[in-house]
This record gives C-alpha cells, structure tokens and sequence, in this order.
C-alpha cells in the first residue's frame, strides 16, 4: 500500500468501487443479467447499485428519477458519451463516479476540466527522461486517462468539460466519433490506439459555469445529453441530507448525530432561499448564490463540527446561522442582506422552537 493508494485506510474519500466494494461484488456474483461487451456488471444490476435495493442490501446513492438512470446506462452501452448537466450541486459529478463504479469498476479516469486543463492532460504525455534517451517509445508514453480509458476498456469522466477550452474539448471528437487515438509521434502499430469495448466518456457540465452552448456542434452530436435535476420533495431533501451529514460526522469522529428537528429547519431554508417560494407558496427574495443539496450537506456537516468541537454537543441553529452566512454571501454581497431579510421577516413567522431559535439567532450574521 503506497502512500497514494485510494484503499488506504486513512483516506479522506476513497472512491466509490473502494467505498462500495462489497455491494459491487455481490451484484457481480449475483449478476444473471445479459451485459454490454466490456461492462462489469448488466444495466439491471449497475441500477440496483446506484439506486439501491434494501432487500439485498444495497444502499441508495443517487436520489432521482430511475428513468434518468436507465436512459444514462443505455446511452453509455451505445456509441456515444454520456454529458450530464444541470445546477451546481445536483449530483451530477456523484452520479459520474456511481456510474464508472459500476460499469468498469473503477471510477478514477478523471479528467478534471478547467480553463489550464491542455490536451496532454486529457491524452498522453512522455517521460522527458526517456523520451530525450531513447526517443519515442512505449516505454516513454505516459498515458492520461483518455488513452487508459481506451486502451483498458474502461469509462473515462470528464467533470466540468464546459470550463476547458473549444481546442481542447475538440480533442474528444476522434476517440467518440471512430473510437481510436492517434499517437503519431510512435512507429507502426503503436501509433493508433483502438478502444477496446467498455471505453466511454461521462462528461459533466454545470449550468452556472461557461455553458454548454458554446461547446462545438461537433462535439455536442457524439453526447446523449441528460439533465440533472434538485431533488424536488423536502422529505426526500431532508432524508438524504441526514443520512450525508450523519456519514460525515461520523466520520470526523463526532459521535452524536445531528437534531433532526434542526436539519428540517435548514433543508426548508435552503430549499426557501434556492426557489423564492416558501414551503406554504409565497413569494420571496431567492438568493443568487448556489444554495445546493450539496451545501446544505456540508452546512449540516460544519453545523455538527462546531457542536460538538467547540462545546461538546449536537450544534443549534446559531451555528446554522454562523455556517450559513459563509455559504449564501459568496459572490453577491446583496444576498447578506437578502439571508438578513429573510430570517427578520419570513423566519419570525414560523412555529416551532428551531424555528424561534434561527430568529434570536440572527445577530450572528456578519455586517
Ligand atoms: N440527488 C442526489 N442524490 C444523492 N446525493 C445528492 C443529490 N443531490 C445532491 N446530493 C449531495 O451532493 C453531493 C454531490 O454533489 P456533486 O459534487 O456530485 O454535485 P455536482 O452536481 O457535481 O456539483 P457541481 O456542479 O458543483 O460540480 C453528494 O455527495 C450528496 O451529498
Ligand atoms: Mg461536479
């Protein structure tokens, strides 16, 4: 075990074929199912371990529309990729990672895209050493995950291809379209490379970030495009957020979970603050910051920290109100004063003791 070694125990995040590495093996070895030629596991059995199945003890991991599962495995079984996009916080990068679990059993081909990702990053690059020693060679090629993907059989994520350059991006075109990458600079046989069955690419692409539109023509034909949306129920909201936040703090060795009268009220908030429509259906200012799933994870994660670190017990909602002034005032100053507005006006309105708590509360905000 290297110090790199995503099993290592100590691991802040071990992948998901690491984390999930007994429910994957139980679905393979119960696995009747017909398969796609390179896949680990059939689309019934990759469903199963994505959304769940109690009765084999199988945990949900995703929660959305099983269509959107189906149509996301049929379209990485056929001979386009698969661009998953929606709102910031949707999942989109976890449904990636489930997805790459189960169909190649590995999730770590990932490409993360931004404004300095180049195509050697994507590709191929060479061992300077060896490349200026013995010129050209296999030896000297040091595979990105692209090539791994295709010379592995293997699904190969793409997080965030919007933010990449158009040249760069373009670089996808050859590997979806005719399945093979060139590598001109290597004699004979070793200058193509051919995906062998299993290779696909999962790209995701964020709503808020430079869109998808200004992706090239080209490129969005060789996608199925599939959109991600917020889960739309509290209930199942509130679910999943007490369930991540009791994981996380479980695993940062705080040993009381966290009040569920408290999560109501801060899963209601964010969902308040994301929509502009109250729980009841009235009107009121949204903010223009990212008020995701995934931060009302991580709030309810720093709630139970700052419980528990600082005195010992579960967090309260002046610790919902310290953490939240960090999550809703980062790019729009305006939207302080909308999160103050919102706890003087439409919090004070509300019953119940959290509730009350969140109001009193409020002085905490900075400014
Ligand atoms: N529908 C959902 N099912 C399961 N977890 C969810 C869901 N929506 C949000 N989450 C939470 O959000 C976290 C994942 O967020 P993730 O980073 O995958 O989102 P994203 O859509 O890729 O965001 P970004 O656009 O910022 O990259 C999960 O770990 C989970 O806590
Ligand atoms: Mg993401």
């Amino acid at each position: 075990m290297t110090a790199l070694d995503p099993t290592a125990e100590r691991a802040q995040r071990p992948p998901a074929e690491v984390r999930y590495a007994d429910e994957l093996a139980k679905l393979a070895a119960d696995d009747g199912d017909p398969r796609p030629p390179g896949w680990a596991l059939s689309l019934r059995a990759a469903r199963r371990f994505i959304l769940g199945d109690p009765a084999a003890g199988i945990r949900r991991k995703f929660v959305g529309d099983p269509s959107l599962i189906d149509r996301a495995l049929v379209a990485l079984a056929t001979s386009r990729g698969l661009m998953l996009v929606g709102e910031p916080g949707t999942a989109k990068s976890l449904l990636s990672e489930l997805l790459a679990a189960a169909i190649s059993g590995d999730s770590t081909l990932t490409i993360q895209g931004g404004a300095a990702t180049t195509e050697d990053q994507i590709r191929y690059s060479w061992n300077y050493a060896l490349l200026v020693a013995d010129g050209p060679s296999p030896r000297a090629l040091v595979p990105a995950p692209l090539l791994r993907g295709m010379a592995q059989g293997r699904v190969v994520r793409f997080e965030e291809i919007t933010r990449c350059p158009l040249e760069v991006q373009d670089c996808l075109l050859s590997p979806l379209s005719d399945r093979v990458l060139a590598v001109p600079e290597l004699p004979g046989s070793d200058a193509m490379v051919f995906a062998r069955e299993g290779f696909n690419v999962i790209a995701t692409a964020n709503t808020r970030d430079r869109g998808v539109n200004e992706m090239s023509a080209a490129l969005k034909r060789r996608f199925n495009f599939e959109t991600v949306f917020p889960i739309p129920d509290l209930a199942t909201e509130l679910e999943l957020v007490e369930a991540e936040a009791g994981e996380l703090l479980r695993r940062s060795g705080v040993t009381v979970p966290p009040r569920r009268d408290l999560l109501e009220v801060l899963v209601t908030t964010f969902r308040e603050l994301r929509t502009g429509i109250t729980e009841r259906g009235d009107a009121m200012e949204r903010l223009s910051s990212v008020m995701s799933t995934a931060e009302a994870v991580s709030v309810a994660h720093a709630v139970g920290l700052r419980g528990w670190f600082l005195r010992g017990e579960a967090g309260d909602a002046a610790d919902v109100v310290a953490c939240l002034a960090g999550t809703a005032a980062k790019d729009d100053a305006e939207d302080l004063a909308r999160l103050r507005r919102y706890l003087e006006q439409q919090v004070s309105r509300r019953s119940g003791a959290q509730w009350q708590a969140l109001h009193d509360a409020r002085h905490l905000l900075p400014g």
